[in-house]
């Protein structure tokens, strides 16, 4: 494993993060960690055991008891709670739109923020969220924040929806994006914000190759 180099890789929603740094990871030999699926895991985990999602002390107390994990498989990686397999349960409209409510918490990200940092303290990371070249990794080596228009996002999801054989309307789908980028962005507790040193790539008209390309020269000059 290449054993220094930390990427933060940030942005909206369905603006390429993970499909990106799933596969800066492979291509360099780096840790990908998910931090989209650390907090989709507690929201699941909170929505099937009733815990009120408002209430940040049950929230905390849930989150003790919770460990998430990842492993790769061939189309990336898998991500379970104490041992279960819960790589599509997070992925769930139910999850998608209570999410934000959940990372608002400030305590929570404190935890967060701890379990992530520990993941990068020995390893070579690439690490995708909302905060991380803001907050988790202030030192990375390279931080890059992708963003794409509304719209683009919206046909993104559809299209993904379509392929799982899930139909969905792409006016719900840029109300809902719009809305979480709003909650995200406005929330006291660190904020989706670019790091003043982080690079900027607008994503709308760009391929994944594109992207992953503008990437590794940014990578080849640090
Ligand atoms: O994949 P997508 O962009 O839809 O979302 P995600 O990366 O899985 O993140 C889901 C939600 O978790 C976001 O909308 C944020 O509310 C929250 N999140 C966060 O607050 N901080 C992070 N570092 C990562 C995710
Ligand atoms: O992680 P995040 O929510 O930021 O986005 P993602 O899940 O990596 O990407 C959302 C969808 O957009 C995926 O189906 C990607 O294949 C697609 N995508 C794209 O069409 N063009 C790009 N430049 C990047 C992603």
């Amino acid at each position: 494993k290449n054993e220094t180099l930390t990427i933060a890789i940030d942005g909206p929603a369905s603006s390429g993060k993970s499909t990106v740094a799933k596969r800066i990871a492979s291509e360099l030999d780096l840790i990908y960690v998910d931090t989209g699926a650390m907090y989709r895991a507690l929201t699941f985990q909170a929505l099937e055991s009733n815990v009120n999602i408002k209430d940040q002390k049950a929230l905390v107390d849930l989150l003790e008891k919770t460990d998430v994990t990842f492993e790769p498989n061939e189309k990336g990686q898998s991500v379970f709670l104490n041992g279960r397999d819960i790589t599509y349960d997070i992925r769930d409209n139910n999850v998608t739109n209570t999410v934000s409510v959940v990372a608002a918490h400030p305590e929570v990200r404190v935890l967060m923020v701890k379990r992530q940092q520990d993941m990068a303290s020995n390893n070579g990371v690439v690490m995708d969220g909302r905060d991380i070249g803001t907050v988790v990794l202030p030192d990375a080596d390279l931080k890059i924040f992708l963003v794409a228009s509304v719209k683009e996002r919206a046909e993104r999801r559809h299209k993904e929806n379509k392929e799982k054989g899930i139909f969905s309307d792409i006016d719900q789908l840029k109300k809902d994006i719009a809305e979480r980028d709003y909650k995200d962005s406005t929330r006291d507790s660190s904020p989706l914000k670019q790091a003043e040193d982080a690079f900027r790539i607008d994503t709308t008209k760009l391929s994944i190759d594109d992207v992953v390309n503008e990437i590794k020269k940014l990578i080849q000059k640090i």
